[in-house]
């Protein structure tokens, strides 16, 4: 696994979210805003930061359609899909609800130095796995 820093956590308040698109491979980098279906070798990953002051991290296109998780609502503890209202354990990424029925990614964060940090595996891997 890679760290990679995403954005500095001051730019994150509580009850907010940040995505970016991440170029993959063996030294990820941010390289802009996220994208429902970005280019090949990169992905789209939003961090949340809740009320009660716990960092998440997880893929942000939803595993049923091209739709970002960053722009749905976040209740704390989970991100809802605008397109068809499944709803995305944050810690797990599991949807809670159909129609999506496959999780999305997560990855291990941590605040480092002021910054979003998480942990990231070469193809983008669920839980930052290799
Ligand atoms: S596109 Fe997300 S639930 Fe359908």
């Amino acid at each position: 696994m890679t760290a990679l820093a995403i954005a500095a956590a001051a730019e994150v308040g509580p009850g907010e979210v940040k995505s970016v698109q991440v170029r993959l491979g063996p030294v990820p980098e941010v390289i802009g805003p996220p994208e429902e279906q970005g280019p090949p070798g990169t992905a789209a990953i939003v961090v949340a930061h809740t009320q009660g002051g716990e960092w998440f991290a997880m893929g942000d296109v939803c595993s049923h359609g091209p739709v970002l998780l960053s722009e749905g609502e976040f209740d704390g503890c989970t991100l809802e899909c605008w397109g068809h209202g499944s709803r995305f354990d944050l810690a797990t990424g599991v949807p809670e609800n159909l129609p999506a029925n496959r999780p999305v990614a997560t990855y291990p964060v941590a605040i480092e130095d002021g910054q979003i940090v998480i942990q990231i595996g070469p193809d983008g891997d669920p839980d930052g796995g290799e």
